[in-house]
């Protein structure tokens, strides 16, 4: 399959617009080699044809979309969001005596980030029994289906459990099963899974306590990432944490986030008066 120029910038366009990815200027390769498989499943002879279907074709359109994501994911990717959550945050929580604990995973891939947090609090729990006696609801959303049939399902192979979960870890949260293991219901029961395209609205989601937006905002235009970060702000509850990427800072793109460090490393808290202001 060839593409002209003039057919990349409008598959470029049309990327942007319909979930935030902003390609670079030479990846036509890497459009091909995405899109080879749905071109061939769907008959479509040419890249032009592509184009033309795209506008009215929505089945043709999600499963492009779908395809041209990157699902890279981890457990515990990163380490130091687990640590502050179990040794900064889950104390705080605790203290304060909240009724309920929200957790959004808002690019939660295959659920390895979204099982991790629900690990975390586990694991919090199981060292200070008592000390959380609310509920904790952990919500997972990503625009793809594909990687969200997978999150809901719980079901890991030993290669894919084998990417930063520790033995222990899986022995201890995951039932062996002949050919997969699986999440234990422990772990699994405060979590829920939902499709959300990050460019849409969120506030039919409620508020929440804590935000995961995690290595999604790195393929977003400055403003898209400002627009999203804003947004998300609105649906923190006062106080509420953001943690982003490693790499990632909201800095340059909203001050409506405070910089936290933690011996562990850095989160982000919504400034006071911000949350009030934005309802
Ligand atoms: C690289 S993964 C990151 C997964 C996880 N947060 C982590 O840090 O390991 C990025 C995820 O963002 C999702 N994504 C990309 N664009 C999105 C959008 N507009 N709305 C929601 N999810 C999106 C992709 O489908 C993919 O699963």
């Amino acid at each position: 399959m060839q593409i002209s120029t003039q057919e990349y910038d409008a598959f470029r366009d049309f990327l942007e617009k319909a979930c935030g990815i902003v390609l670079g200027d030479n990846k036509h390769y890497l459009v091909i080699s995405r899109l080879n498989r749905i071109v061939s499943e769907f008959g479509i002879a040419s890249f032009s044809e592509v184009m033309k279907q795209l506008s009215n074709n929505t089945h043709l359109k999600a499963k492009i979309v779908d395809a041209m994501t990157t699902n890279e994911t981890q457990w515990f990717r990163d380490t130091y969001p687990f640590e502050i959550m179990k040794n900064t945050i889950l104390p705080e929580f605790s203290k304060k005596k909240l009724q309920e604990i929200r957790i959004w995973s808002s690019a939660s891939s295959t659920g390895q980030e979204t099982y991790s947090i629900s690990m975390t609090i586990s694991e919090f729990m199981m060292a200070n029994p008592g000390a959380l006696t609310n509920t904790t609801k952990i919500l997972g959303t990503d625009i793809s289906s594909t990687v969200l049939n997978e999150a809901s399902a719980g079901k890991y192979d030993e290669l894919s459990l084998g990417r930063g979960l520790s033995d222990d870890r899986k022995n201890r949260f995951f039932i062996q099963k002949e050919h997969h293991w699986e999440v234990r219901p422990e772990v699994k029961n405060r979590t829920s899974f939902q499709e959300l395209n990050l460019m849409n609205n969120y506030t039919l989601l409620g508020r929440f306590d804590i935000i995961f937006c995690r290595n999604v905002l790195i393929y977003f235009s400055s403003e898209m990432k400002s627009n999203i970060l804003n947004r998300m702000a609105q649906v923190l509850k006062p106080g509420g944490y953001l943690f982003l990427g490693g790499s990632e800072t909201p800095s340059n793109y909203t001050d409506v986030f405070a910089m936290i460090r933690t011996p562990f490393g850095v989160l982000y808290q919504l400034k006071e008066g911000v949350s009030k202001s934005a309802f």
